[in-house]
């Protein structure tokens, strides 16, 4: 395990010296099937590995639930070898945020929506850690999930504005059997309110039917989430939208890609999910 960005670096270019691609899957740890599915994505693409824990304090607002983020170190750490991570690394907050730390990564438009407008403040933290771990790790390529579409969308805005010379591949969520997108958050919830989640998948899913069936009315695609959403006790909508994919503007008639995303409240619990539709 790595503690220090100047560790990590000079481990990368080493790497990078013996003609070795680096992957790299940032991660803030509580690590899960879908953070799996892209280390082992990287194992297959690139020759090196590097996994990053780091429970980012910026992209957490006053009032989120930065102290009580599920940390399970040693199972990280576990799980990461097992799949054969060759590098994790896990510096402490002070070493990436020393005193004086002063400077910022302030994304655009893309942020401003959906999360961003439910969190404010959390992209800037997002592209800003993202960018420092970019710098450090120097990875041909980094890995992200598709439920945190948003996320993604906003660092490949990011890696194209400020000229940063790494890949990005998303991949597809994964879930549990029973449909929920897995999420490190999923633990909060108690037995009836876990009960009830799949309800967004399950809405989602008819999203998508009504879509392919040939239905262009976002009204009614709307509504339809919401029936089935509202049969749920504990579930309360924060959103739901249609929009294209890659601008993440409202959807148009004449759009090949529907990006269906949303966000709900489950107790103290804020899940997202979505669906692209082709
Ligand atoms: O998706 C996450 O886990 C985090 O937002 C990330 C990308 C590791 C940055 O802290």
């Amino acid at each position: 395990m790595i503690k220090t960005p100047g560790t990590m670096n000079s481990v990368s270019r080493m790497r990078h010296k013996e003609n070795k691609s680096i992957g790299f899957v940032p991660t803030m740890g509580c690590l899960h099937e879908g953070h799996l599915s892209l280390v082992r994505k990287a194992k297959v693409e690139c020759d090196v590995v590097v996994l990053s824990i780091f429970v980012n304090p910026i992209q957490f607002g006053p009032r989120e639930d930065f102290k009580r983020y599920p940390r399970y170190p040693s199972k990280d750490k576990m799980l990461a070898r097992r799949e054969g991570v060759d590098y994790i690394f896990m510096p402490a907050p002070p070493v990436m945020y020393p005193e004086n730390f002063q400077t910022c990564v302030l994304p655009g438009k893309l942020s401003s929506g959906l999360s961003g407008a439910a969190r404010p403040g959390h992209f800037k933290g997002v592209c800003t850690v993202v960018a420092k771990l970019f710098n450090i790790v120097e990875p041909d390529t980094a890995y992200f999930g598709q439920k945190d579409f948003q996320q993604a969308q906003v660092v490949k805005q990011m890696i194209k504005d400020l000229n940063m010379n790494v890949g990005v591949k998303i991949l597809p969520i994964v879930r549990e059997p029973d449909g929920l997108a897995m999420s490190s958050r999923n633990r909060y919830l108690n037995d009836s309110e876990r009960k009830e989640v799949p309800v967004l998948y399950e809405s989602l899913r008819e999203a998508k039917r009504l879509i392919r069936d040939g239905c262009r009315n976002t009204g009614k695609i709307k509504k339809t989430i919401k029936k089935t959403i509202n049969t749920a006790k504990y579930v309360n909508i924060e959103y739901i939208k249609l929009l294209n994919p890659d601008t993440l503007e409202p959807v148009d008639k004449n759009d090949k890609k529907f990006l269906v995303v949303i966000a709900a409240r489950v107790g103290k619990v804020r899940l997202i999910d979505n669906v692209i539709v082709s």
